[in-house]
């Protein structure tokens, strides 16, 4: 049986819907009864708790072979991916595949970036059988980041100047991690997967004024205005690691096409375009 933790984020629910779709038993990791109960109903087992307590992670893990871990954005990031691979080592799991970030490293300057290759070290070193799966931005985010400015004034804010970027869809990732999980193969690597093509904003305002027939611009924004944004949706220290990845992205370090999701999966991820068109009605007036 196969865990999968953050099951209710874009990636979590694309693995899931794939290991479904192969019939491979999983089981998901929440912690609301909501989530269990939807999930339930779609065959997969839930399973209720905390990923940030060991109780918890222990009493997951019972039964499991492999693991996919996504860990939400937060400070205790480390001491939870820590504490999975060290229960997940002493289960006896035969895999722990890590969700992380493109540009994790633990000398970088960016907390999400730093957290996330002390995390990567931390599981190299505990030697429980791991994958690393890194991605970038996920095309998800356009909803949450533009489709109200887009609705209200024709207009997309970002503090990307005019980077590039390779704009993935949270279901290619969930393709991959679905054929890394279990297999050998796999095993002890390391990848880092993006969508088919580097766009700037001004690149991605176009593609929505071409699909929604209305003008797009785009403006960027400072550090500190996106910030404020940010800070309405997410914890302070949240909204400031996602700006600080962003101003990584700004220095181009979203600017890379990896054959990734091609060569595992066997088909081409999909474009701004393609998922746009397929999500119109999010960032068009009701
Ligand atoms: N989003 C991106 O563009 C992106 C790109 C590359 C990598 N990543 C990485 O992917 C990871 C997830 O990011 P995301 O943006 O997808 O996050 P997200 O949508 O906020 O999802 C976080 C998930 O973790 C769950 N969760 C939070 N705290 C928990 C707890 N204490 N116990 C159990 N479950 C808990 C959430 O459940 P609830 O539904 O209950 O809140 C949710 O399923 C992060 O490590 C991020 O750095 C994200």
């Amino acid at each position: 049986m196969i865990l999968v933790t953050g099951a209710t984020s874009a990636v979590g629910k694309a693995v899931i819907k794939e290991l479904l779709a192969r019939k491979v038993p999983v089981r998901a990791f929440v912690r609301k009864p909501v989530d269990a109960a939807k999930l339930q109903a779609q065959g997969v087992e839930a399973f209720l708790g905390d990923m940030t307590q060991q109780a918890s992670v222990v009493q997951a893990l019972q039964g499991i072979e492999s693991v996919y871990l996504i860990t939400p954005a937060a400070e205790h990031l480390v001491e939870t991916e820590g504490l999975w691979a060290q229960e997940g080592k002493k289960a006896g799991i035969r895999h722990l595949v890590k969700q992380s970030e493109i540009g994790a490293d633990p000398r970088s300057s960016s907390p999400l970036l730093h957290y996330h290759g002390k995390a990567e070290d931390t599981i190299r070193a505990l030697g429980v059988p791991y994958t690393i799966l890194r991605t970038l931005f996920l095309m998800q985010n356009f909803e949450l980041m533009y489709a109200r400015p887009i609705i209200t004034q024709g207009m997309m804010y970002a503090p990307l100047a005019d980077a590039r970027m390779s704009y993935v869809d949270a279901r290619d990732i969930g393709a991959v991690a679905a054929h890394l999980l279990g297999e050998e193969k796999y095993q002890y690597k390391e990848y880092d997967a993006t969508g088919p093509e580097a766009i700037t904003c001004t690149q991605l305002a176009e593609i929505f004024s071409s699909l929604l027939h209305t003008p797009v611009h785009y403006a960027t924004i400072s550090d500190e205005e996106a910030e404020t944004v940010l800070q309405g949706l997410y914890s302070p220290w949240t909204a400031h690691a996602v700006v600080t990845l962003l101003q990584f992205y700004r220095q181009g370090g979203g600017n890379l096409v990896t054959p990734v999701v091609d060569e595992v999966i066997g088909r081409k991820p999909c474009t701004a375009a393609a998922f746009i068109s397929e999500h119109l009605q999010s960032f068009q007036a009701a």
